[in-house]
């Protein structure tokens, strides 16, 4: 009887889901194999150690070469090979592995696996294996529309072990265009860092707003600031691959949104607050990453303003915007959704924050010197620090991914604390941030689902 996935392995820290883990990359022989080369080369650059096995049929689209020269290992072709037998040994990789991934995972081959083959590389190895099999599919349109195939895949995710990523929508190698393409070599890849992910936010619903705002003046120009929206970004998809339910409320950015995640993209304060009002229902957290802009063009010229009109000396007339963190704190009953707010400060960092998490009565201020260099606006470094009702914990200088794991490492944290409706107290000295704890991670379900690219 075929068992449910692998519970010997914890599951991990989701700021370094995949560095030293074994990941055995299964291709299968269709036109998307060559874009396995480039999956597997950023699974390596993301720190995990890659096998490959191929079945005869994809040797003919890429060479066991280009794998072998990606991993620096010898690439498992062939059940039968002594040579190949002695030194990985199939049986030893498939227990070995902390996640399988089949891409391209063709219609001939999903079909072989739903039946429970085992007679060549691939096959064998998605059969022996207890871990996890991410599955990522790759055919014809016609293919993947017909009802075997299908029927096919849904008998393969009946059993616990096998998820499915993709097939992405689109223009096929075959010149039909529909589904069928392989997912994105990115989204396999944040597929499997969530499959090995803890999921200590699965169940919550999560909303994080982002971005600057912009204030039009007139159809041309803007008052707004230099937020990126990246931080926020980065929030959003580290919840995400914690398996949190995610709402992200985005201002003007040029960086784009996570795989999976609801994105409501917004230009001005007013819009801010009113897609947050709407996303907010029944949240359990609310993150303010958003550089809301403080004021906006007391009115907005409906054409441009030309320059000969202003003359050498003019003034803008600005009102004052809404603070909507404040406004949800006032208006927040108990003690639900948990607020977190930014501080972005250049001077008298902790007391600023100390000030702002008690005006706006909220739970958490993420402290951050926007002055410092390599933290804050545009960079993909930051430096800040947790500043809540009890204590001031300092999260080192860090990718602004994992900057965002370790907030929410926090975040988790208060959900399993009771919070007084509004804190009074005074926050205690500053610690050191600790990394994830792996007692923490062991108690962890991991119910992450693969999804498919927005
Ligand atoms: N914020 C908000 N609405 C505003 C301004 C800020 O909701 N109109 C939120 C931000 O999203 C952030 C927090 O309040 O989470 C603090 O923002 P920040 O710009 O640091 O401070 P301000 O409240 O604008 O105060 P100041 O400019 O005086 O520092």
């Amino acid at each position: 009887m075929l068992e449910g996935p692998r519970t010997d392995r914890a599951p991990r820290d989701p700021a370094f889901a995949l560095t030293g883990s074994h990941i055995v990359v299964c291709v299968a022989g269709g036109i998307a194999a060559y874009k396995a080369a480039e999956l597997v080369r950023m699974l390596d650059k993301a720190g995990a150690t890659v096998h490959v096995a191929m079945t005869a049929r994809a040797q003919k689209f890429v060479t066991p070469m280009t794998f072998q020269a990606l991993t620096r290992r010898p690439v498992f072709t062939d059940l039968f090979n002594l040579t190949e037998e002695a030194t990985i040994g199939h049986i030893q990789l498939a227990d070995r592995a902390d996640l399988v991934i089949v891409a391209p995972a063709t219609a001939n081959s999903i079909a072989r696996l739903a039946n429970g083959m085992a007679d060549d590389a691939v096959s064998a190895m998605v059969l022996a294996t207890r871990a996890p099999v991410l599955i990522a599919p790759s055919m014809n349109v016609n293919m993947w529309n017909h009802p075997l195939t299908r029927e096919n895949l849904a008998k393969l995710v009946s059993v616990a072990k096998y998820q499915v990523v993709g097939p992405g929508d689109g223009f096929l190698a075959c010149r039909w265009t529909g589904p069928g393409r392989l997912a994105e070599p990115a989204d396999i890849v944040e597929a499997a860092a969530t499959l090995l992910s803890t999921q200590d936010l699965a169940g919550k619903k999560l909303v994080v707003s982002a971005g600057p705002t912009y204030e039009a003046i007139d159809p041309v120009r803007f008052v707004g600031n230099r937020s990126s929206g990246k931080m926020g970004i980065a929030l959003a998809a580290a919840a995400k691959r914690r398996g949190a339910d995610v709402t992200l409320i985005l201002g003007p950015s040029a960086v784009p949104p996570p795989i999976g995640v609801t994105t409501n993209n917004v230009e001005t304060a007013a819009q801010l607050q009113w897609a947050l009002e709407n996303a907010s229902k029944g949240a359990d957290a609310i993150i303010m990453t958003a550089a809301v802009a403080d004021y906006r063009p007391a009115s907005e010229a409906k054409e441009k303003l030309k320059r000969g009109a202003l003359g050498q000396k003019t003034a803008i007339e600005l009102v004052a915007n809404p603070d909507v963190l404040a406004e949800l704190g006032r208006a927040r009953k108990g003690t639900t959704p948990l607020l977190v707010g930014f501080a972005a400060e250049t001077e008298d960092l902790i007391e600023n924050a100390r000030k702002k998490l008690e005006s706006k009565q909220v739970d958490l201020i993420v402290a951050n010197d926007v002055s410092e260099p390599n933290a804050g606006f545009a960079v993909d470094t930051n430096h800040v620090q947790l500043v809540d009702h009890d204590e001031v914990t300092d999260v080192p200088p860090a990718s602004k991914a994992e900057v965002a794991h370790r907030i929410l490492d926090k975040i988790v944290m208060m959900f399993g604390e009771e919070r007084a409706p509004r804190g009074k107290a005074k926050p205690k000295a500053v610690a050191a941030a600790k990394p994830a704890k792996p007692q923490k991670l062991l108690a962890a379900k991991s119910t992450g689902k693969a999804k498919k690219r927005r």
